[in-house]
């Protein structure tokens, strides 16, 4: 039955301290622990890897960190995994190879972090630090929290373990609070401002996550597959849960943590919700809305007002195919999110939606000092099966070859070659999107790609379809993910400074650099990711 369970608060764990009446930073010890989590009222306990400050208060998602803008906060990640994963490993992918254990290391997704703390897919760790990456160097992380950020979620990054180790739970939603700027936008607070960590998941008859240990091309990778999608939509640890709420405004953080599954996101009585911000920006100005489509890491912070609901009860509908775009219709019970249960009673709902938010400085495509192709491909082997999938013809290990310089914008041409739309990350930068092609002819393009390994060598501009697609008004402003539609080209502006175009607060350069690349989790462990790094 869905509905049955209550949607769960996560335990909230502040990022700074006060001292004589000013904040300052908070030395934080989280661990990775493994335990049992009902994720339903009729499934047994399953058994699943959980972020926490013990063995006893971890949680799936993981406690929801309160940072304050400006002050920094100090992370001692510990791993207290056990020596085997609970999933099948596919030692054939690029991927971590401690003697025993289970590798992770933590990324903040939004930050704007110094490379060490970053968590470079290499820099990952087994238990107790016993075994490291090649790229390891600091056991404490630090968080700069940036007034230009609001909402981040933080989760595993480790090479070839990724898809794994979310599916299991190392997930968490972060946000950084600036009261000033709050108190000024008069937004529902405290209590009617919730996160919500959406994710898909499969269980056996007897309650463990589910997934194949088989692969689709199992002579190439035994366990890999192109995407993963499970049958049961969880919410804050909770398959379909419901929320009981007062008849007035709340604001959600809505943040797709899937693998694969995107999510177009609804209310089954047509209301429709105002957004305000989107990835770990707020939004120029709110944006009214009947759907929002959901990318899996992308971000959307919404007002929803159910001071004008009819109903007693509404529920928060999905509706987009998976994979995405082509797959199949979600059905129903996956195309249902969650429930609201409208209490009646007295409110007096003071909070409002400003008409303006953050102002969002325009970049502009002359200000770009170079470009980029960027190409996302899909090899497939001979029965159609997607084998791997690749940036530019390389994987991850090879060297960078992307080397911006220190507070320039970039203008970057992500050329989609694959049916799939592959929602685009880029770490530490934020980017402004300006269009979206269509690519004419994408078999010839591709087969000159692939013969030249790049796309340097073709006539790119006999391609590219005149007309262009604008990003909508609710991804108009920073983002930090953009869905690449399968045969267009996106051109986005990547902005390597803060977005309020202030310097980084850091020295962004070095070793190990960042990283950009597809956040299906299932493409980024095979091997659609690669490294950048900044120079002076
Ligand atoms: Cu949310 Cu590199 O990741
Ligand atoms: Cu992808």
């Amino acid at each position: 039955p869905l509905f049955v369970d209550k949607l769960p608060r996560m335990p909230r764990i502040k990022g700074y301290a006060s001292r004589n009446g000013s904040f300052v930073p908070a030395n934080l010890t989280i661990g990775m622990y493994m335990k049992l989590w009902k994720f339903h009222r009729d499934l047994p306990p399953s058994k699943v890897f959980a972020f926490g400050e013990s063995a006893i208060k971890a949680t799936v998602p993981g406690p929801s960190i309160v940072a304050m803008s400006g002050v920094k906060t100090y992370v001692r990640w510990e791993n207290h995994l056990p020596e085997k994963h609970m999933f099948t490993i596919d030692e054939t992918l690029q991927v971590a190879k401690p003697a025993r254990g289970v590798p992770t290391v933590v990324h903040l997704h939004g930050g704007v972090t110094e490379p060490h703390s970053d968590g470079n897919a290499l820099a990952w760790f087994t238990r107790n630090f016993e075994e490291k990456g090649p790229k390891w160097t600091h056991d404490v992380y630090v968080y700069q929290n940036a007034d230009t950020t609001s909402n981040m979620w933080y989760h595993d990054h480790a090479m070839g373990y990724t898809r794994l180790n979310l599916l299991a739970g190392l997930v968490g939603p972060y946000k950084v609070v600036n009261p000033e700027l709050e108190r000024e936008f008069g937004l529902p607070r405290k209590k009617f401002d919730r996160e919500l960590m959406v994710m898909d998941k499969s269980f056996t008859k007897d309650g463990q996550i589910y997934i194949n240990s088989t692969g689709n091309n199992p002579n190439i990778h035994p366990e890999w597959q192109p995407e993963y999608f499970g049958n049961v939509i969880i919410v804050n640890g909770k398959a379909w849960p419901y929320m009981n709420v007062q008849r007035r405004k709340y604001r959600f953080r809505i943040i797709n943590s899937s693998n694969a599954r995107f999510f177009r996101f609804a209310l089954d009585d047509g209301s429709s919700f105002t957004q305000i911000g989107s990835d770990s920006f707020y939004l120029e100005g709110p944006v009214e809305l009947k759907s929002n489509l959901l990318a899996p890491s992308e971000i959307m912070d919404v007002v929803i007002d159910f001071s004008k609901m009819k109903n007693s009860t509404v529920i928060l509908t999905n509706d987009a195919p998976y994979p995405f775009p082509d797959g199949d219709e979600p059905g129903e019970t996956d195309g249902k999110v969650m429930q609201f249960v409208i209490k009646d009673g007295n409110v007096s709902d003071k909070a409002s939606v400003p008409a303006q938010l953050r102002p969002v400085r325009r970049l502009s495509e002359d200000e770009a000092v170079l470009s980029r192709n960027i190409v996302l491909y899909e090899f497939d082997s001979p029965s159609g099966e997607p084998t791997h999938l690749t940036i530019n013809f390389v994987n991850f290990s090879a060297a960078v070859t992307e080397l911006p310089k220190i507070g320039t914008t970039e203008l970057w041409h992500i050329i989609n070659l694959t049916p799939d739309n592959h929602p685009f990350h880029v770490h530490l930068a934020g980017f402004q999107v300006l269009r979206q092609q269509k690519i004419k002819d994408v078999d010839e393009l591709s087969a000159c790609a692939v013969l030249h390994k790049g796309i340097e060598a073709c006539d790119l501009k006999k391609h590219i379809d005149a007309d262009a697609l604008s990003p909508p008004r609710n991804e108009a402003g920073w983002k930090n993910v953009f869905k690449m539609q399968p045969f267009y080209i996106t051109s986005i502006l990547v902005h390597f400074a803060m977005t309020d175009s202030n310097p980084f607060p850091f020295d962004p350069t070095g070793e190990p650099g960042y990283a950009y690349h597809c956040h299906i989790l299932d493409h980024e462990d095979n091997i659609m990711m690669r490294p950048y790094m900044l120079v002076k």
